[in-house]
């Protein structure tokens, strides 16, 4: 069951996350430090500060037993905020792969994108083995390959994905 995430299953996903990204950057380690605090004023202009907009909904998939098997979001960035909405953290638990909960999330999201009427939907990923998976589900959604930088000392691609125009 895909719901919105609450303070309640934060933590949660925050694990989730930390234990399928490891290396994460020092801006996207502190997602959810900054979703707890969204509201607040000085939290937000630290966001815009970092390029972020708006975080505007991050949903999990619960098990029949209330357990986060997975979790996907959607926020804004300031270079594009009127056109577009980009994924936040994503993943599913590896022990419940392969059963459509990653394709139900995006799924999820694409339609959110579109209700909303924006015309695009962004996300940044890479070209590491541990993305692999994803790469081809992004393709079957029609999230196109729209630019690779490679970072220095770095053996991976950072890669722009992005579907639409949605409308
Ligand atoms: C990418 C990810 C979210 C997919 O989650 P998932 O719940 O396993 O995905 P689904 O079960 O919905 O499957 C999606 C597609 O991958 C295929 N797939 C999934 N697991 C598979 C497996 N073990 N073997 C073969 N194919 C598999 C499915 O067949 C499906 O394709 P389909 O449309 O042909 O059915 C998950 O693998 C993950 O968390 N990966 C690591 C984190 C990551 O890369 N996140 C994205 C970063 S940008």
């Amino acid at each position: 069951m895909i719901t919105q995430m609450t303070m309640a299953t934060v933590d949660q996903a925050e694990q989730l996350v930390k234990t399928v990204f490891p290396s994460r950057g020092p801006v996207e380690r502190m997602f959810y430090w900054m979703w707890r605090r969204r509201n607040q004023v000085l939290v937000r202009h630290a966001m815009r500060l970092a390029g972020v907009a708006s975080i505007d909904d991050t949903w999990v998939d619960l098990d029949d037993s209330g357990r986060v098997r997975g979790t996907i979001g959607l926020y804004a960035r300031a270079e594009d905020e009127t056109e577009a909405r980009w994924v936040s953290w994503f993943c599913v638990n590896p022990q419940a792969r392969g059963q459509g909960v990653g394709k139900n999330l995006l799924d999820h999201v694409i339609e959110v994108v579109r209700e909303r009427g924006y015309r695009f939907l962004r996300l940044y990923t890479g070209s590491d083995s541990n993305q692999a998976r994803a790469q081809i589900l992004y393709e079957s959604r029609g999230l196109r390959d729209v630019r690779r930088t490679r970072l220095p000392f770095s053996d991976y691609d950072r890669i722009v994905r992005e579907l639409g125009p949605l409308h």
